[in-house]
């Protein structure tokens, strides 16, 4: 579709979740070597069933991706077993809403952190020096809207997806021209399975979908690309 990526490597952290299968998706059709991080066996056995012929270029593993040494002794083993790493996506990530600031547990505060801000350093940490060596690769990590929208009652998520942006951002003036690139995505409501559930009374048409935004993350890891480093892009859909 947009410049084959066949014996690309990418690596895709939460890459069975509501976005993160389709990014899966998206770079299996393309031709790419996939290594997912996965939480349950059986959304990586669908992810692998739903990708039909293109199944036999997945792999995955059980990664805590909150964990640093677990993420770069994953990392270490897709460079041992492929010799390169060409993108990363990090599509993991987690919501708590309906509080206000003073409401907010630590525990809640602390889970934030972990999974929209945490995630991304871990795995920047573990990826960059193996794409540095290679002179090329490119990072996506999914923030979201509310990074530069900042709404009650989700102080903690806001907090954790503005602060991914800005870390993201530090990265790329890090990186530049080192040939690594790496950007930011920022989705309001994506049309998953989970939203559908807990917001049986929405208009689920005016929603992105996964596999839309599974394209742009495409594009963004692709060569047509190669100008945009250090940018938040919103993938909100024109309606
Ligand atoms: N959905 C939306 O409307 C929306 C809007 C704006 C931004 N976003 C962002 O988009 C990204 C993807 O969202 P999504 O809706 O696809 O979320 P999701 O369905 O929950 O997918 C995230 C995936 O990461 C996994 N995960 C959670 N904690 C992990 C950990 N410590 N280590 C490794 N994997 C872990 C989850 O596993 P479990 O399912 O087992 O927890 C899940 O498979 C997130 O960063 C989210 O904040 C989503």
């Amino acid at each position: 579709m947009i410049g084959k990526s066949s014996e690309k490597v990418v690596l895709v952290a939460g890459g069975t979740g509501g976005l993160g299968h389709a990014v899966s998706r998206a770079f299996l059709d393309d031709g790419a070597r996939v290594v997912v991080t996965y939480r349950s066996e059986a959304e990586f056995a669908a992810l692998k069933d739903a990708a039909d012929a293109e199944g036999a270029l997945l792999e995955g593993d059980a990664v805590d991706v909150t964990d640093a040494q677990a993420v770069e002794a994953f990392v270490g083993v897709i460079l041992t077993r492929h010799g390169r790493l060409d993108a990363m996506v990090n599509t993991v990530g987690g919501y708590a809403g309906g509080l206000k600031v003073w409401e907010t547990t630590p525990e809640i505060f602390n889970r934030m952190l972990d999974l929209n801000l945490r995630s991304g350093y871990t795995l920047a940490r573990a990826v960059v020096p193996a794409m540095l060596k290679q002179g090329a690769g490119a990072i996506v990590n999914v923030a979201a809207k509310a990074a530069v929208d900042h709404a009650a009652g989700a102080g903690a998520y806001a907090a954790s997806k503005a602060a991914a942006v800005a870390l993201i951002d530090s990265l790329a003036a890090d990186l530049k021209g080192t040939g690594v690139r790496v950007n930011s995505i920022l989705p309001s409501i994506i049309d998953t399975e989970a939203n559908r559930k807990a917001m049986p009374g929405a208009d689920f048409a005016k929603w992105p979908k996964p596999a839309e935004i599974a394209r742009v993350i495409l594009f963004l890891c692709s060569p047509a690309a190669q100008l945009i480093h250090g940018a938040a892009v919103p993938v909100y859909g024109g309606g």
